[in-house]
């Protein structure tokens, strides 16, 4: 066989069989196919695509490359949640507390930040001790023994995708639908998780900033998730505004907390309602997403669920005093209102450039090396359909003195982030569709 062949055939837009996929990804992650070859395929996919057969086969050779993890002596059924990204998610720490309280095994394995987007593992390392890295064995009997850990991607999962990943990014072929769900589930199938819930984000500060792409994506990694046998259903959700107010690492774990004792937004309790709700069903605990949510709401009202955030927080070495009492967590010396310099309501809020405000003040990263301050970050106080006048607080900067040099620009992409209409706003929908 040889790489040029199988790049003519995708260019030609012909299928490409299983064994050919298996031997570009081999022969790729083993350096024996260069990165010109692998990069003139990229593009024959991203114009020619993938049939879902090839885009399974795809995933399932690029799980392989690497470590594949295997739960099985995790008890009950696994389920896994992925977001595809997003500026103040912190869904994962809201509902893998929940699920778990509502008797759902929450093995998972979260990423850092990068650019603009946060990362759930540097988010839980806002608290003091807490370990996101965990023996194989500790993992699976702390799971076995409270229903819930969350550490960091093991070192080996999914080189190929790793690799292949690093050359889109230079060569314009990430935003490939086939591409992108391959590379997100062939992490999640690596992960072990017998069934997965996938949030698909859409609007300015997500991957696709319309539903049409949105849904597309979603049906395409549904699609890869009921070929591969692991039940999968994707929501798609809005990106359009960052999710809840807090953008920012403490800031982040104090919102998560409140939503746990049931004094959160509204916007991210919802999301997590719903996303836990579909676990909850693919997890066995629930036969509709109605009983699901009448399960979660009581696990959120009794407490139940915020014992079991403490519970992972105590197993993992973290410092329980720190979510008993916020005022414990890092926080920062400087806090700066962004006033708004117009009246009228809240029309939108461009997500990406609060995650960039933020990560400016130090609460992301630039590149890979950047060290993350975790007080930093931004306070949404206004969100859309929100009344505003002349004067009033748009959202509250937190940052320490290495960052002041960043205050002026960080104030002037949070104001400009934010559109204001004079005509009443209708607020956003949460949910946009359900892809199963
Ligand atoms: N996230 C991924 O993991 N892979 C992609 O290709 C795009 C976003």
């Amino acid at each position: 066989m040889r790489a040029v062949d199988l790049i003519r055939k995708k260019r030609d837009g012909l299928e490409l069989s299983n064994e050919e996929i298996g031997f570009l990804v081999k022969g790729y992650s083993e350096g024996d196919i260069p990165d010109y070859q692998m990069s003139a395929w990229a593009m024959a996919v991203y114009y020619q695509g993938m049939s879902a057969r090839e885009t399974a086969d795809l995933t399932l050779h690029m799980a392989a490359s690497g470590d594949m993890v295997d739960l099985s002596s995790i008890h009950g059924i696994k389920v896994d949640k992925h977001s595809t990204g997003g500026v103040g998610d912190k869904a994962t720490i809201v509902l893998g507390p929940l699920v778990a309280a509502a008797g759902v095994p929450v093995a998972k394995m979260s990423g850092r930040g990068l650019g603009h987007t946060g990362g759930t593992i540097d988010k839980l390392e806002a608290i003091s001790g807490f370990s996101v890295e965990l023996g194989k064995e500790q993992f699976f009997n702390q799971v076995n023994d409270i229903g819930l850990a969350v550490v960091g991607q093991s070192g080996n999962m999914t080189p190929a995708d790793k690799k292949l990943y690093g050359l889109r990014d230079v060569t314009a072929t990430v935003d490939s639908i086939p591409l992108i769900a391959s590379s997100v589930m062939s992490k999640k199938i690596a992960a072990g998780a017998d069934a997965i819930v996938l949030d698909v984000k859409t609007g300015s500060g997500a991957f696709m900033k319309t539903l049409d792409d949105s849904i597309r994506l979603a049906s395409a990694m549904v699609d890869i998730g009921t070929q591969v046998g692991r039940s999968t259903v994707a929501v798609i959700s809005d990106m359009d505004q960052p999710l809840g107010h807090a953008i920012g690492n403490a800031l982040e774990i104090k919102e998560a907390v409140a939503t746990l004792r049931g004094e959160g937004p509204s916007d991210l309790q919802e999301v997590c309602l719903i996303l836990a709700s579909h676990m909850l069903v693919l997890g066995g605990k629930a036969e509709s997403e109605t009983e699901a949510r009448m399960i979660l709401k009581e696990k959120l009202e009794s407490g139940a669920a915020l014992d079991k955030l403490m519970a992972m927080v105590a197993a993992q070495g973290g410092d329980i005093a720190q979510i008993k009492d916020l005022a414990l967590l890092p926080q920062a010396e400087i806090l700066v209102e962004v006033k708004s310099v117009s009246s009228g309501y809240i029309e939108s809020i461009q997500a990406e450039e609060i995650g960039i405000a933020a990560m400016i003040l130090g609460a992301g990263r630039e590149n890979k090396n950047s060290v993350i301050d975790l007080a930093a970050g931004v306070d949404l106080r206004k969100k859309i359909g929100d009344s505003v006048t002349i004067g009033e607080t748009l959202a509250v900067l937190h940052l320490n003195k290495e960052h002041e040099s960043g205050q002026e620009e960080a104030v002037n992409r949070v104001r400009e982030a934010y559109g204001i209409s004079s005509e009443k706003v209708q607020r956003r929908p949460l949910v946009f569709a359900l892809v199963t």
